[in-house]
């Protein structure tokens, strides 16, 4: 049985300040794949317009996720860096893919209903379609991984829905062209031109939480600044935040079994371990029984030692836009090539006069 080639893909938004959470989160995952896989990892401008369509400093924005990229330790040599609108084929596929999904399938996107909020009426149409083009990102390109937040899991079960629904639709359409591959989904054989991707979620990947409140997830939108840790923070900022960070006025426990009910003491625990490359039964080894007076300033030393070789770096980078910009070039040039093979083969199935 032949497979799919595996290809990772991920996507990040350009909107408001990476932090802590999205390090550990995503571009730290993004690091690690590319060692063994061929990878793809786009700003994807596009969705950026789907909540709010005037953005004050868009290039601003887009130029900054890429240099987080770089300063990171991505190769845009050995893989590929770009930003979605550079390859138009994305958008292509997301109005064909409009064609595919069922309303009653975008019906049921918690994110959708969360940011719409209230008055669905005043939603826009993109935020809508917001699963279709992030389907279309990832399937224009066959990709077969994807590493993501916990939170795009329903969003990746409906690019798999999609993607078998056009299998299945077009299967003897796609048979002739040679273009399919044989897959098994559950029991049945397929004959399918698109992979049913993965998404790569597990990992040492922590939830990081608010420095002010362990129930809140560290987010951009966070009115206070002090519940984040932003990756342009420089050493100063960095250690001002961690030392007033929330905390209880217990001594740190000796099992993880003990952070339970301790929201901010797990964070921490859970910030230094995922920092150190440890698991948090390690950090407490260490530091079970110790107050956070002695805790919080080795957490500062080992939060600089990591984040601020990267900061710097960012900086360099967004010193010199044309450098930044000239990678997305590059990366999108490369990508509009693969996106492009795959269009006119789509184009082909459905049967559109070339
Ligand atoms: N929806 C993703 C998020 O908010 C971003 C995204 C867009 C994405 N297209 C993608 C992620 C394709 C993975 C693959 O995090």
């Amino acid at each position: 049985m032949s497979e799919f080639k595996p290809l990772v893909f991920s996507g990040v938004q350009p909107t408001g300040n990476l932090h802590l959470g999205n390090y550990l989160g995503a571009i730290r995952k993004f690091v690690a794949l590319q060692d063994n896989n061929d990878c793809m990892y786009c700003v994807v401008d596009l969705h950026a317009l789907t909540a709010q369509l005037v953005h004050e400093d868009m290039r601003g924005q887009i130029r900054s996720i890429t240099a987080a990229f770089l300063a990171a330790g991505i190769d845009p040599k050995r893989h590929i860096v770009f930003n979605q609108s550079q390859v138009p084929q994305h958008a292509e596929l997301a109005w064909i893919f409009n064609c595919v999904a069922r309303i009653g399938w975008m019906n049921r996107m918690t994110q959708f209903k969360d940011k719409a909020g209230k008055d669905r009426e005043q939603a826009s149409l993109g935020l809508y379609a917001y699963p279709s083009l992030m389907a279309a990102d990832i399937l224009v390109y066959r990709a077969t991984h994807v590493p993501v937040g916990e939170d795009q899991k329903q969003h990746l079960e409906l690019t798999r829905d999609i993607a078998m629904k056009f299998n299945m639709d077009f299967m003897e359409k796609i048979r002739p062209t040679g273009l399919g591959v044989d897959i098994t989904v559950g029991d049945e054989p397929v004959h399918a031109y698109f992979p049913m991707v993965e998404p790569l979620i597990d990992g040492p990947a922590p939830r990081v939480m608010s420095l002010k409140d362990g129930s809140k997830k560290m987010s951009k939108s966070d009115p206070s600044d002090l519940s984040r840790i932003n990756l342009m923070d420089d050493s100063e900022a960095i250690s001002r935040k961690i030392r007033k960070a929330k905390t209880d006025p217990d001594a740190l426990p000796s099992e993880v079994d003990g952070l339970k009910c301790r929201p901010e003491a797990d964070n921490l625990v859970g910030i230094f371990a995922a920092l150190a490359d440890k698991t948090k039964a390690e950090v407490l080894t260490e530091f079970g029984g110790q107050q956070f007076s002695v805790f919080k300033p080795a957490l500062v030393e080992l939060a600089v030692e990591v984040l601020a070789p990267i900061n710097a770096e960012m900086r360099r980078l967004m010193d010199d836009p044309g450098h930044i910009d000239a990678v997305l070039r590059d990366g999108g040039e490369r990508a509009r090539a693969r996106a492009e093979k795959t269009m006119t083969e789509i184009r082909d199935i459905i049967g559109f006069v070339r």
